[in-house]
């Protein structure tokens, strides 16, 4: 979405978006009033996609792949916002810009994003071959910082209560649906598909062999020093401060980042924080249930 357009949403301050479903997944509404067009979308074949469920590390795995892309050239990796820079492809502004359009007027190769749970993810990309880059993130991490980040976004629907977005996300009611399902969706199809399945803690942990993952895994090869730089540049403290990467150009009614900041805390464990020991006690039961017969691990402290 373009910055023209964030200021077309022209949404009043504490006036939210409204929501609707695809196929059982909330979305908002006009991504649902939409949904034809995306779900027609022409990848091709050497589209990148970067597929995350919100929160997980999205903002984060762009700059890297930029970053990789322009061979550690900080200064081409400013030509642009990072909304700009990757089309957003579910993202539907009525009657404006949108995902699709950005998307359909750049040029190849294109590297796009998507929040899509596997199973509405466009058929065009697994049909063309596409490489994709997933990231996951330790559930409670996750959904610490997308109710930080529904708090401060107009673009989504108000979180409520701590309480109350606590039990959401534990029943998927909340955009691009349960996290659950979408973490154990794109883990299944990695045995299908060309598919990158990275961690954010691994990232966090070692975030210069991760880069060199996604390096290798696009295909390009960098000497060390590039990779160094890469990695300080993408590094939370940078990207922080980083115009381009840290949203900030996004106009207050939207993101207002005196609620929560985007780049809030960039951290592993900041869960602690927040939920109660009954609440880790519920969340930890209700996990067991939810993630029962899959290989999927994640660890939630360094
Ligand atoms: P927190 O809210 O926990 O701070 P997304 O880009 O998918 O919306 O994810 C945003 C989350 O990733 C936020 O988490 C943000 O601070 C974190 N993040 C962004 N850039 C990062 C970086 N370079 N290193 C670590 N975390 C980063």
């Amino acid at each position: 979405m373009a910055l023209k357009d964030m200021k077309m949403l022209n949404l009043q301050r504490n006036e939210r978006i409204d929501v609707n479903y695809i196929k059982g997944i909330l979305q908002p509404a006009a991504t649902c009033a939409t949904w034809d067009e995306i779900w027609n979308f022409q990848a091709k074949p050497d589209d990148l996609l970067i597929s995350t469920y919100p929160k997980a590390g999205t903002t984060w795995t762009q700059e890297i792949v930029d970053m990789i892309q322009n061979d550690g050239d900080v200064e081409k990796c400013k030509r642009a916002p990072i909304y700009i820079r990757f089309p957003f492809i579910e993202w539907i502004i009525p009657s404006l810009d949108s995902g699709l359009d950005q998307a359909n007027a750049m040029p190849s190769p294109r590297t796009l994003k998507t929040h899509l749970p596997v199973q509405l993810l466009p058929p065009s990309f697994w049909e063309k071959g596409c490489k994709i880059i997933y990231v996951a993130r330790n559930a409670k991490d996750n959904l610490v910082s997308y109710y930080h980040f529904q708090k401060m976004n107009a673009a989504l629907p108000d979180p409520g209560t701590w309480e109350e977005y606590f039990e959401d996300f534990l029943d998927g009611k909340v955009c691009w649906g349960s996290w659950y399902d979408h973490v154990k969706g794109w883990w299944n199809a990695k045995d299908k598909y060309p598919i990158l399945y990275l961690f954010y803690e691994d990232m966090k942990k070692h975030p210069k062999r991760e880069i060199r993952k996604i390096m290798e895994f696009i295909g390009k090869n960098l000497d060390e020093e590039a990779l160094d730089k890469i990695t300080y540049h993408t590094s939370f403290d940078i990207m922080k401060k980083n115009p381009m990467s840290n949203y900030t150009s996004i106009p207050g009614e939207i993101m207002d980042h005196s609620v929560s900041p985007f780049m809030r805390k960039g951290s592993v464990g900041d869960w602690k924080n927040y939920f109660t020991v009954a609440q880790n006690e519920r969340f930890d039961e209700d996990y067991k249930k939810k993630m029962m017969g899959t290989t999927l691990t994640f660890c939630s402290s360094l």
